[in-house]
Order: C-alpha cells, then sequence, then structure tokens
C-alpha cells in the first residue's frame, strides 16, 4: 500500500472549512499541491494570509494538475454539484462537504456518477470521527445500550441571531432552500443514524423564520465572522432559522430533534442521548471528550476519553493521549485517515461516509422541507433517482 506522502490532493474553497481540510491533509502527511478560491488573486492572497499551499489559476487548472488525486470540495453548497462532477470526470478522488448538493436530484447524479467512475467519494460527515463517537458506534452494535428506542438532542449556534448577521447561506440560490437543518440539522441526523445504524424513515417537521428581514453588507462576508460597520442593504429571508422535527427511525426508535442558528450563547452546541432498554449515551459537542453513560440500577459512567480505555473504533480515531483534548479540527484527521486508506489502494472501503450518506441526507432535509410545507409527517422517499443521460 502507498503511503500518503506518495498522494497529493487540492483544496477548492479557501474559506473556513477549506483551511481545516488543508490542515488536517498537512497533519497526516498527504502532499496538498494547492488551492482554489473564487478568484485567483482572493485565493492567493488567503494562501499567504494563512499558511496554505499555492493558489491554482482556475478550477480547471487544478483539475489538469497531474499530480492531484484527491479533490476536496469545500465551495458554497451551490457549487458542489459542478464541482464534484467535474472531479470524478477528470478521474479523481472526491471528498465533498456538505450538504452534497442543492436538491435531492443533483446528490442522486453525483452518487451514480461516483459510483460509475471506481473512484473514492466521501461526504464530509466529520462529526462521526470524534473518538468518543467511534466508541458508542461500537457500543450501539455489540448491544451495550440493549435495543436503541429514543433519540433526542439539538444542534444549536448563536451566529445568527442578530438581523446585522449575514452569510451567503442566508441566500437560497447559493445555500439551499433550507438552511439552520440542512446546515448543521443534517450533522446531526447523520450522526445519528450512523451511531444507532438506523436510518430515518419519517419526519414531522416545523421551520420558523424569526428574522424576516437582515441587513445584507454589499461585500462579502466570511462564515463566522461578526464585524460591524459595513455599508449594508435590507434583504428579505425566507430560510428557517430554526426547526423543530419529530423522527422516526428504523424498527420502531423515536427521535426528537431541535435545530437553531439563533440560540444566544450556544457557539455550536450538538448534543444527543441515545436511550435503549438497558442503558443510554449522551455527549455533548462543546465537552467532546466525554461521553455519558446512563444505567438504571448502577452508578452512571463518564467515559473520558483515553485511547487505553475505548474500544479498537475509538481507539482509531484518537491522535493523542488521554487528558490532551481533541475536538473539532482533529475530526477531520481522524476521517480523512479512513478515506485516504481507500486512496492509498484506489479503490472505495468501508468505514467513511460515502456520496451515498451524503444523498441520503439530502432525501431526508427533502422530506423535512415537505413536512413543513404540507404540515404533516412525511415518509422519507428513497427511490429518488438521477436524472437520464
Ligand atoms: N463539515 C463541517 O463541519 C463544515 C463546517 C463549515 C462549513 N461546511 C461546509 O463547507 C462549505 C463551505 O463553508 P464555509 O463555512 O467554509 O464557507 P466560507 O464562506 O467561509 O468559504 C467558502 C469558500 O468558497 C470559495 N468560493 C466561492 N466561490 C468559489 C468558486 N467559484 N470556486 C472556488 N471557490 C469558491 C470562497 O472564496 C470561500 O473561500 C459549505 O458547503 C458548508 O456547508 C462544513
Amino acid at each position: 500500500m502507498r503511503t500518503f506522502a506518495e498522494i497529493g490532493a487540492a483544496v477548492v474553497g479557501t474559506g473556513f472549512i477549506g483551511a481545516v481540510h488543508v490542515e488536517a491533509l498537512r497533519r497526516l502527511g498527504v502532499q496538498v499541491h494547492g488551492v482554489v478560491g473564487s478568484s485567483r488573486e482572493r485565493a492567493a492572497a488567503r494562501a499567504q494570509e494563512i499558511g496554505l499551499p499555492p493558489a491554482y489559476d482556475t478550477f480547471q487548472a487544478m483539475l489538469d494538475d497531474p499530480r492531484v488525486e484527491v479533490v476536496h470540495i469545500t465551495s458554497p453548497n451551490h457549487l458542489h454539484h459542478e464541482h464534484a462532477k467535474a472531479a470524478l470526470h477528470a478521474g479523481k478522488h472526491v471528498v465533498c462537504e456538505k450538504p452534497l448538493a442543492m436538491t435531492p436530484a443533483e446528490s442522486a447524479d453525483l452518487l451514480q456518477v461516483a459510483e460509475r467512475s471506481g473512484r473514492v467519494h466521501a461526504t464530509n460527515f466529520n462529526i462521526r470521527f470524534y473518538p468518543v463517537l467511534q466508541h458508542v458506534h461500537g457500543m450501539v452494535r455489540e448491544g451495550a445500550l440493549g435495543d436503541v428506542r429514543l433519540v433526542s438532542g439539538h444542534y444549536l449556534q448563536d451566529w445568527l441571531l442578530l438581523d446585522t448577521d449575514w452569510n451567503w447561506r442566508l441566500e437560497p440560490e447559493l445555500g439551499g432552500d433550507l438552511r439552520a437543518v440542512s446546515d448543521i440539522g443534517s450533522h446531526w441526523m447523520d450522526l445519528t443514524t450512523f451511531l444507532t445504524g438506523k436510518k430515518i424513515i419519517a419526519v414531522m417537521a416545523d421551520l420558523a423564520t424569526f428574522i424576516k428581514q437582515r441587513m445584507q453588507p454589499s461585500g462579502p462576508v466570511e462564515t463566522f465572522a461578526t464585524g460591524r460597520g459595513v455599508k449594508t442593504v435590507p434583504r428579505e429571508i425566507s430560510t428557517e432559522d430554526c426547526a423543530t422535527i419529530l423522527l422516526r427511525y428504523q424498527d420502531g426508535t423515536r427521535g426528537a430533534l431541535t435545530v437553531s442558528q439563533i440560540s444566544a450563547g450556544r457557539k455550536n452546541s450538538l448534543v444527543f442521548e441515545i436511550d435503549g432498554s438497558t442503558s443510554a449515551a449522551a455527549w455533548n459537542s462543546e465537552q467532546p471528550d466525554e461521553l455519558w453513560i446512563g444505567h438504571r440500577g448502577q452508578a452512571n459512567e463518564v467515559l473520558q476519553r483515553d485511547p487505553a480505555l475505548l474500544n479498537a473504533e475509538g481507539r482509531r480515531a484518537s491522535s493523542l493521549p488521554g487528558g490532551h483534548v481533541e475536538g473539532f479540527a482533529d475530526t477531520f484527521r481522524a476521517l480523512y485517515a479512513a478515506v485516504y486508506r481507500a486512496v492509498a489502494v484506489g479503490n472505495p472501503l468501508e468505514g467513511y461516509p460515502t456520496f451515498a450518506d451524503g444523498h441520503d441526507e439530502m432525501l431526508v432535509c427533502d422530506a423535512v422541507a415537505r413536512s413543513h410545507r404540507e404540515q404533516r409527517w412525511v415518509e422519507v422517499e428513497r427511490a429518488v433517482r438521477a436524472p437520464a443521460g
């Protein structure tokens, strides 16, 4: 098998998450040959500012570079389909950010192209790769919680609380018709599907847009930026600030999720609890190294991440000894370690989220939107196919 140092990559998008991709790849020893931004000048300036590899002149110039075997797509959502498809057609392996595309038809198309290509394809559901969550995956599979009955929790943020907060995600033509649900709710729903091994089969969703008009700066704004004092224009907002969703998973498991980007003080709080017939497991992303395990007939436990105490799955995702907290950026390293093992052998393997998972999440989000529109329970339609041709 080739070493990671023999594999070349490039990253499309130089914003918040593009930089995280580059750093994780560098930690693994992958050769990141360059980045692509919205323009060469902006990408070059950003590359210099934060120490990214050089900027390609164009997206096509990156595709034409024979050293690049793997392309990471971290551009805004509306470009994922075009960028990922072009990269697959150019013979590259592709890691694409979530949401995989703008519509289920687009994601079905990408899945079909990816599967026909024989290339490695991954959707960037990095949250699965917190070490204690890999541990939970193993616990559930081995029956340590008994039969999973109830999954509850939230994903709350506050960075869009004010009407002066702005980001491309607020514009449906750039981010999609759903916002909070597809941006962060998708992580929660993918994660709980992964942990329980059960797909979401039906949803009952209530979406709300509290801030119906926002002040849009005249120039571009980076994700999570909080700058004020720029010139603005009022814009009507149609995408949801928050959502409450009831979920039915396979085998009768029930779920309840709250999603919000307007929850003061919650910077990035993903919380879940899985209640089984014998025990429970709960986790909060703001204390990522701690796993709560609940019992009825004995004292509850708090497992602090320590490779020596985790099962094989948890150990594989850990890179630091216990007590040295691993966080958000480390999950990218653990995810890419799994993806690049497949790249090293040259074809897809198991052990990481693929375009099939990205497409499935698009179908669940589509059901959420329909449920809200029609004000009723709706089933997730898993028959959506790629458009012909
Ligand atoms: N997995 C995660 O936890 C996570 C976290 C944040 C964002 N994301 C996803 O990553 C993507 C980017 O989000 P972000 O927060 O980094 O946004 P951002 O606005 O910070 O960055 C977007 C980048 O895309 C670049 N871009 C715009 N048009 C382009 C084009 N035509 N060609 C190449 N690059 C172009 C911009 O220059 C910018 O560098 C989104 O799809 C988002 O959902 C995932």
